[in-house]
């Protein structure tokens, strides 16, 4: 389900359009339709759409610039994937989302949220500025298609 309702296929379109264009295909970090659509069936698995002007929700007609995807479990919750389109990067926007699910993992009564990303990924830089802090280092667990190791940081952020 999305923040604000059931999952429909458009929006699992809309995620998909991003997707596909958002990562970079040698970390093997982007899911598949079905991975996402599996996901969203689930208890617990939601999603945040915005659009170019910084809107979460979007209008039903209008494509996503950006999605997140969450999955709860009790009073802690796990960003899975977060991702803006190449051309609307650097605007703000993925920190406009990430605002937005803060504010509806705290209103929901989350206190801690938390995620595994690559070692080298800018993300990072992101997540710092929202008070997030790394809490464990997996050396080498992510492969990249040319047989490179990468490092995963475990990053919480504590929500009061
Ligand atoms: C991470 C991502 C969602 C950021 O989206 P975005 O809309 O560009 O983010 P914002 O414009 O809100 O950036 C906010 C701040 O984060 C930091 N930041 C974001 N991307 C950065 C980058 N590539 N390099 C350095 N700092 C960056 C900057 O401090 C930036 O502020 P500034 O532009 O005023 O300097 C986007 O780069 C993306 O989709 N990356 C590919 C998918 C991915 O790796 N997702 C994260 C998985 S853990």
């Amino acid at each position: 389900m999305s923040e604000f309702g059931p999952t429909t296929d458009d929006d699992v379109d809309r995620i998909m359009e991003v997707m596909v264009r958002a990562f970079a295909p040698e970390y093997g970090e982007a899911w598949n339709r079905r991975q996402v659509a599996d996901s969203l069936i689930l208890g617990g698995t939601r999603y945040y759409l915005i659009d170019t002007e910084g809107n979460v929700p979007i209008s039903a007609d209008q494509a996503a610039a950006g999605f997140a995807l969450t999955r709860g479990l009790f009073d802690e919750e796990e960003l899975l994937l977060f991702a803006v389109a190449p051309e609307h990067r650097r605007k703000g926007l993925g920190a406009s989302l990430l605002t937005n699910v803060i504010a509806d993992a705290k209103a929901r009564g989350i206190r801690r949220l938390f995620l595994e990303m690559r070692k080298d990924n800018p993300a990072g830089l992101l997540y710092i500025s929202y008070g997030f802090r790394t809490i464990g280092v997996r050396p080498g667990y992510y492969r990249t298609t040319s047989g490179d190791r990468i490092d995963a940081l475990s990053q919480e952020l504590l929500i009061d």
